[in-house]
């Protein structure tokens, strides 16, 4: 099989979509008190010993100013019924306050906003920031971990569409 010249961002988009991904919640909050929230897909696991994670976030979403400044960094490991925190932290033009707003989020480690209802949480500090094209890779020394197994199983990123229990009952 031929793989053809990569013609424009358009086809490299669709094509990475192909990959299916989870999808996490991430917060932040810096020493001013100032917040982030965004949905990532591009989360993961990097070291055991020491325990690292990374995420890739562009440099131009304005979570960037926040999450480059973060005292502390928490990534949420979202479930099929919290589809709607996804869309919520994917809107643009949205400050990281805005999106929580309504969230009933609570404080963890350092005010880090820690969101409820889900099973798998990650908290910690930035390690190192690499800047690679439009985006920056952040990586992640976790210290604090939360794991509250759900019988919901985990909310699925695939070709521009999020899993529902509807689809994944119908394939
Ligand atoms: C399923 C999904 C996954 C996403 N993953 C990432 C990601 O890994 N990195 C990133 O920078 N943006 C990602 N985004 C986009 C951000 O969530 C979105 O642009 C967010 O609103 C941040 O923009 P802002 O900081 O300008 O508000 C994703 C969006 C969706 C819907």
């Amino acid at each position: 099989m031929m793989t053809e010249p990569l013609l424009d961002s358009a086809d490299f988009r669709q094509v990475c979509g192909h990959f299916p991904t989870g999808v996490t919640a991430v917060t932040a909050v810096t020493d001013e008190g100032g917040y982030a929230a965004l949905t990532v897909n591009s989360f993961t696991s990097v070291s055991l010993e020491p325990a690292k994670v990374l995420f890739c976030l562009a440099t131009a979403s304005s979570s960037f100013a926040v999450l480059k400044n973060a005292r502390r960094i928490a990534i949420h490991i979202l479930a099929q019924d919290q589809e709607d925190i996804a869309r919520r932290c994917a809107t643009s033009g949205l400050t990281g306050a805005d999106k929580l707003e309504g969230v009933a989020w609570t404080a963890g480690p350092d005010g880090v906003p820690l969101i409820p209802g889900t099973s798998a949480i990650l908290t910690g500090t930035t390690d190192e920031l690499i800047t690679s094209g439009d985006h920056v890779i952040i990586l992640i020394d976790v210290d604090h971990v939360h794991l509250k197994p759900s019988p919901v199983p985990a909310l699925s990123f695939y070709r521009g569409r999020f899993s529902s229990p509807t689809a994944v009952a119908a394939d």
